[in-house]
């Protein structure tokens, strides 16, 4: 006998009725059409089918329908910050070649999510040990490595405000006995206005932080839509 669910996924909510052997991988697949989440195993080895379950990554396969009633899911065509625009892993993924068959990148990109969230400076072991249950049987792991730790370098910096410059660059006065007579003292004497003012502005982020994202694809060094194919959103 079914049981109606309701459980958010996405930020949506869905009304289901799962049979109650049916696993949250092949609902999500199958009633719900979300078919980033990928099927490997179906038996918990390879972490194809990982998804944020109440902000904890599981392996969707392992987890009966049924049992997440009330909960809250996240899956891989829910976690760019808006639509046509990449999450700053799947970015790095593809900038960093993370990505080969892709088959496995779904699984993946949602364990980094899942350990950055919790972990914003990961150290490499701490990286390979969170993503030890995702197999991937073509990049030897060390391109996904560095796509992560580009990331949570990325995240710091967007947390970073910019240090204003000092001021005599900027035409500002030195102090008595500063000047070295060289050609900055010409600087320093001939006020000019200031055409970057950096006076309490924050750094702009590369990647899903900010604008930088839109501004490196408007460079030519992205495409969107290659790019949501091959990390497993479409
Ligand atoms: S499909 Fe779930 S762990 Fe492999
Ligand atoms: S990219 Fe092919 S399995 Fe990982």
């Amino acid at each position: 006998m079914t049981q109606p669910i309701h459980v958010t996924i996405n930020q949506e909510r869905h009304e289901l009725a799962p049979a109650p052997y049916r696993s949250l991988l092949d609902v999500l697949r199958n009633d719900v059409a979300l078919t980033g989440t990928k099927k490997g195993c179906d038996v918990g080895d390879c972490g194809a089918c990982t998804v944020i379950l109440d902000g904890k990554p599981v392996c969707a396969c392992l987890v009966l329908a049924a049992e997440v009633d009330g909960c809250e899911i996240l899956t891989i065509e829910g976690i760019q910050p808006e639509p046509g625009q990449l999450h700053p892993i799947q970015d790095n993924m593809m900038k960093y070649g993370g990505a080969q068959c892709g088959f496995c990148t779904p699984g993946i990109i949602m364990m980094a999510k899942a350990l950055l969230d919790e972990n914003s400076n990961p150290t490499e072991d701490d990286i390979r040990f969170g993503i030890a249950g995702n197999i991937c049987r073509c990049t030897g792991y060390t391109k996904i490595i560095e796509a992560i730790q580009a990331t949570a370098r990325e995240m710091a910096a967007a947390r970073e405000p910019v240090s204003p410059l000092p001021s005599p660059l900027w035409g500002g006065s030195l102090a008595e006995g500063e000047r070295g007579g060289g050609p900055s003292d010409s600087l320093a004497a001939t006020p000019t206005p200031n055409p970057f003012p950096t006076s309490g502005r924050s750094r702009p982020s590369s990647t899903g932080y900010g604008g930088g994202e839109q501004a490196a694809r408007a460079a030519g060094e992205l495409s969107a839509t290659h790019v949501l194919a091959k990390t497993g959103s479409r």
